[in-house]
């Protein structure tokens, strides 16, 4: 019994970690994504792994997503646009976009 509770408790700590938010790129902390955004629940914005799942199969998301990462916008998920990005050069911001779609299981 004891063990079981010890056990749990490693468990729970392993989940209340950080493991999830270190699964994002350094260039994704870099550009405070994650003040609104986790790989796994909603922030202020959706959870990258919905954004991977509503993507799923769309051929024209890697050029829409990073065309939205760099330039902002709203209207998919909420009343609350992103911000644009304008310091992410295209090539980091399609890097971001692949991450991001390649989260779909
Ligand atoms: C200030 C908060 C904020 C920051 C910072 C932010 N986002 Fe977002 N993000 C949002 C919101 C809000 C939405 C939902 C927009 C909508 O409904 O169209 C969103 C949506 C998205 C989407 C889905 C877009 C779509 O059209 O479906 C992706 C991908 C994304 N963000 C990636 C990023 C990346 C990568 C970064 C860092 C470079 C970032 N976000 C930084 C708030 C943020």
């Amino acid at each position: 019994m004891k063990s079981i509770v010890i056990s749990m408790i490693a468990a729970s700590l392993m989940v209340g970690g950080s493991a999830m938010a270190a699964d994002m790129p350094d260039i994704a902390k870099k550009n405070s994504c994650n003040a609104c955004h986790a790989i796994d629940k909603k922030v202020v914005g959706p959870a990258w792994m919905d954004v991977a799942k509503k993507y799923k199969g769309d051929a024209t998301a890697k050029a829409k997503l990073t065309t939205k990462i760099m330039k902002g916008g709203g209207g998919v998920w909420g009343a609350m646009p992103m911000p644009g990005n304008p310091k992410l050069s295209e090539a980091d911001a399609g890097m971001l976009a692949n991450f991001v779609l390649g989260l779909a299981k």
